[in-house]
């Protein structure tokens, strides 16, 4: 669904990689864990520890991965479309192998992954359904795709995009995309995937300390965790 009628800001908007080429220096200091890693926290599915090899689509500057690691996944390769985020990923050090490339078609091995992860992309993608299928080829037998997101409600009540300050002080859309939930559903259905856990977040005590001006979105749902699994 196009973001625009939801739009309250009206910021002039760019591409992914000239946005992420500009964000990337100030990225880390500006997302919140709250919005994703506390979300990946309250999974029950996965069980981080036993995940052998992981696949990391928009990987970004690590950020996912290094939770990943932390949580004490063996071997991470990375894949991302911005060769500024891949720049500090590659300082990090925290994957095995980055790709610069786009996460539907992300060119890593078929059938190879205990787990497929993707942190907060799908909102710059038209179509989810590709990236679904290319979680799937990735996929192992058994495997688990776990996919970070932000909430739709959150999107279209707030009628923010995902946006940054530039260098000169603007600030910019990233070009953004709202995906209902059953627009997830049946992408990971037809890509022949199984829900196994589905978590939301909501604007809690810990957003309202870390963003007190959204203490008026409070109990609203900002972010949404999927594992889905293959069914063999
Ligand atoms: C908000 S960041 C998330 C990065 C990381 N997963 C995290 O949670 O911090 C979004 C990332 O997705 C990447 N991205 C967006 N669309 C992409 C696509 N089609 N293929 C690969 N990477 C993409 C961007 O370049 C950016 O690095």
């Amino acid at each position: 669904m196009e973001f625009s009628g939801f739009d309250t800001r009206g910021y002039r908007t760019v591409d992914v990689r000239t946005g992420y080429g500009e964000w990337v220096e100030s990225y880390e200091d500006t997302v919140e864990d709250v919005m994703d890693l506390a979300l990946l926290e309250r999974l029950v599915d996965p069980v981080w520890p036993e995940v052998e090899r992981a696949a990391d689509l928009g990987c970004g500057t690590g950020r996912t991965a290094k939770w990943l690691r932390d949580k004490g996944v063996a071997r991470i390769d990375g894949v991302d479309i911005t060769p500024e985020m891949l720049d500090l990923a590659r300082r990090r050090g925290v994957h095995d192998r980055l790709v610069e490339g786009d996460a539907i078609s992300t060119g890593l091995p078929s059938a190879s992954y205990d787990l497929v992860i993707c942190s907060l992309i799908d909102e710059h993608l038209d179509d989810l359904r590709p990236l679904y299928r290319e979680a799937r080829r990735l996929a192992a037998p058994n495997a688990a795709f776990v996919l970070a997101t932000f909430h739709p409600h959150f999107i279209m009540t707030s009628g923010m995009p995902t946006h940054y300050t530039n260098a000169a002080g603007e600030d910019v859309a990233i070009s953004t995309n709202v995906h209902l939930i059953s627009d997830h559903a049946n992408a990971g259905l037809q890509a022949g995937w199984r829900l196994a856990e589905l978590q939301e977040g909501v604007i809690d005590d810990a957003w309202v300390a870390v963003k007190p001006k959204w203490a008026k979105f409070r109990d609203h749902p900002i972010s949404a965790a999927y594992t889905w699994r293959t069914n063999g």
